[in-house]
């Protein structure tokens, strides 16, 4: 197929594009190349360089074009309140603005990149009260060191568990806010235009290329810049918050099969290793691997942060038979390794 790739000079993109080449497709890549992620120009073959927001340019880019990768977008979880209209501008009008041209241009696949914080919170138990969602953390629980999320009815502690495409949505900060108004828009472009489109929820990616030194890097990326600067990765809350590290090889052969995959109209596919791990035991592998200091465990706290992120990635396995190859501990080695 023709592959219209956004985004594809990203951390992401990247791998995304080595995988669909491999697979067979020809790539045209869309790209900004945002001077906040990328300090030096990237050599990445068949790029247009422009922005998502513009129509024209998105227009041309979809001459011939089989199906869109959708991977453009602001990342991360912000600095502070003024990046808010950055975010909804980039992600949710970008969306709108690729949405439209593909409608116009008769393509009718699309993959897009969605997040696992869409679920915020997500899915607990109660021992009382069976399954609950928490609303957002009070900032005087977290300033005591209360940094688990109560029963919203007895206040009594509960048992994080793996939420599953069906789970309600509720996005807890901007940027998923952003990237679920872009669900929401491709779902009804889907509808309208009799498109297919595939929401894949990425859990935390790591790996090779990983953004570094910007204020959009991932935990994993920070720790090992620390690392390398001979300190200790700075680990936020008590360590014991949860996420799903999945390797970006992993994501992007979840994407290249997503492309091509016979599935229902509107799709959401979340895309984690299946292992969950908290963020004291990344630091604290990332620190052996690396043969550095201990991490160090700060207490501090990012407001816009949820606890825990743990979803389960069956339905990709089971609709699209992928399955990760990267274990935490081979894949950090192979960040190490870059
Ligand atoms: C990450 C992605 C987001 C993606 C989501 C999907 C980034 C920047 N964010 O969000 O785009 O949609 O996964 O699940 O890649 N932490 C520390 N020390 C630090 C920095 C962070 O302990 O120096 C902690 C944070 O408090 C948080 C955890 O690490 O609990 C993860 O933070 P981060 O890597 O920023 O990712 P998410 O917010 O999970």
């Amino acid at each position: 197929m023709r592959i219209l790739l956004t985004g594809g000079a990203g951390f992401i993109g990247r791998h995304v594009h080595a995988q669909l080449l491999a697979d067979g497709h020809e790539v045209r890549v869309l790209d900004s190349l945002r001077p906040d992620v990328h300090q030096t120009k990237p050599a990445v073959d068949n790029l247009i360089v422009a922005d998502i927001r513009d129509g024209e340019a998105v227009d041309r880019a979809l001459v011939g074009v089989d199906a869109v990768v959708h991977l453009a977008a602001k990342v991360g979880l912000g600095v502070d309140l003024d990046d808010m209209d950055d975010y909804v501008s980039s992600n949710s009008l970008g969306t709108a603005v690729l949405l439209r041209r593909l409608g116009r241009r008769k393509v009718r696949r699309l993959v897009y990149a969605s997040s696992m914080v869409v679920y915020g919170e997500g899915h607990y138990e109660c021992d009382r009260h069976g399954e609950v969602a928490p609303g957002p953390r009070r900032i005087e629980d977290l300033d005591a060191g209360q940094f688990e999320p109560p029963c919203p009815i007895c206040g009594e502690p509960l048992r994080p568990g793996l939420v599953t495409e069906d789970a309600p949505t509720d996005p807890r900060n901007t940027y998923a806010a952003s990237k679920l108004n872009g669900e929401h828009l491709a779902a009804a472009w889907a509808r309208e235009a009799g498109g297919r489109v595939a929401a894949m929820r990425f859990h935390n990616v790591y790996g090779p290329g990983m953004p570094r030194n910007t204020p959009y890097a991932g935990v994993a990326a920070i720790f090992r810049s620390a690392l390398a600067r001979g300190e200790a990765p700075t680990v936020f809350e008590d360590g014991l918050q949860r996420r799903d590290f999945v390797h970006v090889s992993d994501v992007a052969a979840a994407v290249s099969t997503a492309a091509v995959a016979d599935h229902p109209q509107f799709a959401a596919y979340n895309v984690g290793s299946g292992t969950v791990r908290t963020i004291g035991d990344l630091a604290g592998e990332l620190s052996r691997a690396y043969g550095g200091l201990d991490p160090v465990i700060t207490g501090d706290y990012r407001l816009g942060d949820v606890r825990h992120i743990t979803a389960s990635s069956d339905r990709l396995r089971a609709h699209l038979g992928w399955k990760p190859g990267y274990d935490l501990t081979t894949g950090i080695a192979d960040l190490l390794r870059h």
